[in-house]
């Protein structure tokens, strides 16, 4: 138990590898209190499943982590107070999800393949034009931001501001559960709620080949998004879309340079195929979503015992992708193995829209990389301690600093 008396997400030591704490808990404590968020962190694959596959008893609304609710805490950030995907049970949740569900159809994602690439070349020749680069700002962040701003519609005028809105909205949903609120992100907040308002009241009167007039205008007996609604769903896009597709990019790198053999097999046959194969293997080892949370509501059981209703839990996905009985050799990189059942994406209704686009970005980025890039590893810039930050939800490096030679 003497470890998982240090366990503490809030932690960047702990942060840096909190592998050995989640083998500990599978094994000791299925069923682990986490006393910070005020809720059990549930760590076996078996647990995990069964929970997102069961939404009548585990519900996705309503959840308080560390006695508070999303709602408040995003107000509190200044993102509003309006509920999104994630935070909905059916029959409303239902109702949007078909609702958005026809923007992400695998072949409205394919069709992006050439802008991903050509998006992915440009950075990659900007950020690999001195030996030395810093991999998160140059390619794993603005590349789905970028692209999340051009399906949505943003104008070119306003991308700039579009970035940084975003970075704003990813920090203060973080500091939401760390510290105060800075005011620049509330300001940043305000600022977009206004741009998507503007822009959902002109998709509305003169719609175009955009996201955003998909979701403003009545179609198939379904009625329209409200500015609110539009704006709460771009939110959700940046937070859900944006970070976990970034912090998948550096897992990914880091990853790989501390397993030279993966990357020699890379680089002696990057096809998308091999890369695809990295990127589902990155998914299981070094997960960039760490936990998922719902509400029981009812009495359950689960492998540490009995669960009270109306108890949170906090699903540990990344903890169930390293579950000998569901992999075996888990603590072990292994891109040709077979990764069917991984939960970084969830499961069930909740399971991510984005996973398609996610799995087109990342493969591309990084066969474009590895093709300009044979010998890349960690630069002298690199402290050896990578920095993780300290955020229950999503892991990944916050910087990275790469060499070409
Ligand atoms: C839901 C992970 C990329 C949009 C989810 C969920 C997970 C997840 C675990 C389920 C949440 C739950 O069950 O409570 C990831 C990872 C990504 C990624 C690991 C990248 C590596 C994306 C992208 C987008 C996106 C690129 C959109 C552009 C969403 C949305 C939901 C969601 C809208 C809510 C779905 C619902 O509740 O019905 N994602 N995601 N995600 N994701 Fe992703």
């Amino acid at each position: 138990m003497d470890l998982l008396s240090r366990f503490d997400f809030f932690n960047p030591e702990v942060m840096r590898n909190p592998y050995p704490y989640f083998a500990q808990m599978r094994e000791k404590a299925p069923l682990f209190y986490d006393a910070k968020l005020q809720a059990p962190l549930v760590s076996r694959y078996e647990d995990v499943s069964y929970i997102l596959k069961n939404p009548a008893l585990f519900s996705s609304a309503q959840i308080r982590i560390a006695g508070k609710l999303p709602t408040e805490r995003s107000q509190e950030a200044g993102l509003g107070a309006v509920d999104n995907l994630l935070t909905m049970d059916p029959p409303v949740h239902t109702r949007l999800r078909g609702r958005v569900n026809r923007a992400f159809t695998p072949k409205q994602i394919n069709a992006l393949e050439p802008r991903v690439r050509e998006l992915s070349r440009e950075c990659i020749t900007e950020m690999t034009a001195s030996n030395e680069f810093e991999f998160m700002s140059g390619l794993a962040s603005p590349l789905p931001v970028t692209i999340i701003a051009e399906m949505l519609g943003v104008d070119t005028s306003r991308r700039r501001d579009f970035k940084r809105w975003s970075d704003a909205v990813v920090n203060s949903s973080n500091a939401s559960f760390t510290g105060k609120t800075p005011e620049e992100a509330v300001r940043s907040a305000k600022e977009m709620l206004a741009y998507m308002t503007e822009v959902a009241e002109a998709r509305r009167r003169e719609p175009r080949d955009d996201l955003i007039s998909l979701l403003v205008q009545d179609s198939e007996g379904q009625e329209a998004l409200t500015p609110e609604e539009v704006n709460s769903f771009a939110v959700l896009l940046l937070l859900a879309g944006n970070e976990t597709t970034t912090n998948l990019l550096g897992n990914a790198l880091t990853t790989l340079i501390r397993h030279p053999e993966a990357y020699e097999w890379l680089r002696r046959d990057p096809t998308p195929a091999t890369c695809a194969a990295v990127i589902e293997e990155t998914l299981r080892y070094d997960s960039p979503v760490l936990t998922l949370s719902r509400r029981t509501t009812q009495e359950v059981e689960l492998s540490g015992g009995k669960v009270p209703a109306e108890t949170t839990l906090m699903v540990l996905v990344s903890s169930a992708n390293h579950d000998p009985r569901k992999f075996s050799d888990p603590e072990r990189f292994d891109p040709r193995r077979d990764t069917t059942g991984l939960l970084s994406f969830g499961h069930g209704i909740h399971f991510c829209i984005g996973a398609p686009l996610a799995r087109l970005e990342a493969p591309v980025a990084l066969q474009e990389l590895v093709a300009r890039t044979p010998r890349l590893g960690f630069s002298p810039r690199q402290p050896e301690n990578i920095d993780y930050g300290s955020s229950f939800f999503l892991r990944g490096p916050r910087s990275l600093w790469l060499q070409k030679n």
